[in-house]
């Protein structure tokens, strides 16, 4: 009998939204003065989509400890509100802003929260438009204990390899094990403290600095 399973159907998806690990935990209103951050000079950019704000806390963290620019992406709106209307990490999301412009930098250090096992869609969306051609890219992540299964960590890494980028080190930190009183921003930042050597394009990847003497400049070209 088709309408009993249609009914049956619509209770198990009604449940799962109801039941669903995530479902409507608060979204961060975030202030439009706290969505960039630059510092003059920088040669790395931390990208981060974050819902919450966790994961937005780790990441300036982690551009204070690189002495990098920051950018915070938004999403549509209503993504990750319950399991029906959390994107698919393979869909493509409209975010703010919509393309953001890599030439300046040579590292690239761009994540999101996890939901339900994968990569956020917004961060994921980002990274299928972004061009990361010959720059180092480090991929990061904030959970709550599920994590990410290794296809999807192989995906994520072969998304930024499609676009020209080279994965330099993926970081996840389980917002679980650290202790309750931890501050996110201050883990982000021991976690560049401790990896930036190893994150940094070798001298052979990394693009000439201009020298700033123009007759010295000249000589060079
Ligand atoms: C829709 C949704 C799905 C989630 N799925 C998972 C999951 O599969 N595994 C996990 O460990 N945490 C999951 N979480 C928890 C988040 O990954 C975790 O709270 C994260 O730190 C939130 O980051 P944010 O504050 O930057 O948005 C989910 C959260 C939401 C909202």
């Amino acid at each position: 009998m088709p309408s009993v399973r249609r009914t049956l159907a619509m209770l198990v998806a009604a449940a799962l939204c109801a039941g669903a690990p995530g479902c409507t935990p608060p979204r961060e209103i975030v202030d439009p003065a706290h969505l960039r951050a630059t510092v003059p000079g920088a040669r790395a950019l931390v990208v981060v989509y974050s819902r919450s704000g966790h994961t937005a806390a780790f990441a300036q963290g982690l551009a204070r400890g690189l002495g990098a620019d920051y950018q915070r992406l938004l999403g549509p709106g209503h993504e990750g509100d319950s399991l029906c209307t959390t994107p698919s990490w393979q869909s493509d999301v409209a975010t703010v802003p919509a393309t953001i412009d890599l030439a300046p930098y040579d590292l690239v250090v761009v994540g999101g929260p996890i939901w339900y096992w994968h990569p956020s869609a917004v961060a994921m969306s980002f990274l299928r438009h972004a061009d990361l051609a010959g720059k180092a890219v480090v991929l990061f992540y904030t959970y709550e204990g599920g994590g990410m299964s290794d296809d999807t960590e192989l995906e994520w890494r072969a998304t930024v390899e499609r676009r020209g980028g080279v994965v330099r080190d993926l970081v996840g930190v389980n917002r679980k094990e650290l202790a309750p009183e931890a501050d996110l921003g201050a883990e982000g930042e021991r976690i560049a403290a401790t990896r930036r050597a190893r994150w940094q394009p070798s001298a052979a990847e990394a693009r000439p600095t201009l020298d700033p003497d123009p007759a010295r400049r000249q000589d060079r070209e």
